[in-house]
């Protein structure tokens, strides 16, 4: 499958949004060593660490142009967005709609972004009565770790809803990432995924593992349209 993903890697384009992320690094990493064209875009370069062309663009006030730029002759987009803080909470939001309008301006339709595993019942003005429970949650998940960290996070978590909500509405061939809580352990490509709800017992994965999974679902047009729960 490596060979594979490195055969086609070649010929694809990729503009990896907040490439200077836990994720985002992860992303630019695998996929220099897989042999794609890298653009990433990013709001300080000077933590750029990989020698990859580089666009600055704070997505908190982005600029339409430098982003049309930045996207312009992608095969497809991958973005590690989200708040730092409480404080930045609606970056992700609002940053994905600067990324969608700017797509749709220089007619690039894909894209894969990371959202958070508690999503799927978190309400958004679009869908302000989603399902109570996500279908591949257990007992433990449902009632105590679930409704503790949507507590916790809801800045966070609003955010993001209103950021998936904004790729439903998109028109674009979407996929987003659900991720339960990340962890810095290496990549080893070994993982569960679910379309369309969380993996039962899936309390962690690892910021490379997603960073794979988010290469890896270039190749699959099944995924497009589609949130993708993942875990170890
Ligand atoms: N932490 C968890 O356990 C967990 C679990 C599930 C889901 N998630 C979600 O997954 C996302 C990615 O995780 P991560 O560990 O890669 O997060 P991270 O290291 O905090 O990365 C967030 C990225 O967003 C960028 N960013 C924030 N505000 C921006 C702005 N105004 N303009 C441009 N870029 C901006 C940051 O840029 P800088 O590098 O310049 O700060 C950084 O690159 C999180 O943000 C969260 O929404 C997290």
């Amino acid at each position: 499958m490596k060979e594979l993903m490195s055969n086609r890697a070649h010929q694809l384009k990729l503009a990896i949004f907040a490439a200077t992320g836990g994720i985002g690094r992860e992303i630019v990493a695998q996929a220099v060593t897989a042999g794609y064209d890298v653009t990433a875009v990013v709001r300080n370069p000077s933590k750029m660490s990989a020698a990859v062309r580089t666009v600055t663009a704070d997505l908190a006030t982005a600029d339409a142009a430098k982003l049309e730029l930045a996207i312009s002759g992608s095969d497809a987009v991958l973005s590690g967005l989200g708040a730092r803080s409480s404080s930045e909470a609606g970056v992700a939001w609002r940053g994905t709609q600067a990324i969608v309008q700017a797509m749709k301006a220089v007619s690039v339709r894909r894209i894969v972004v990371v959202s958070a595993a508690p999503i799927g019942t978190v309400p958004s003005p679009g869908r302000p009565n989603p399902s109570k429970h996500d279908p591949g949650d257990g007992f433990f998940m449902r009632n105590l770790l679930s409704p503790l960290t949507k507590l916790a996070l809801r800045e966070h978590y609003a955010d993001l809803a209103l950021m998936e909500e904004i790729l439903r509405q998109s028109g674009l061939d979407w996929t987003i990432v659900r991720p339960p809580r990340l962890t810095d352990k290496p990549l080893t490509g070994v993982y569960r995924i679910a379309y369309g709800k969380n993996l039962r017992r899936g309390l962690f994965i690892s910021r490379a593992n997603v960073a794979h999974l988010m290469l890896r679902v270039l190749d699959q047009p099944e995924s497009i349209k589609q949130t993708i729960g993942i875990a170890n």
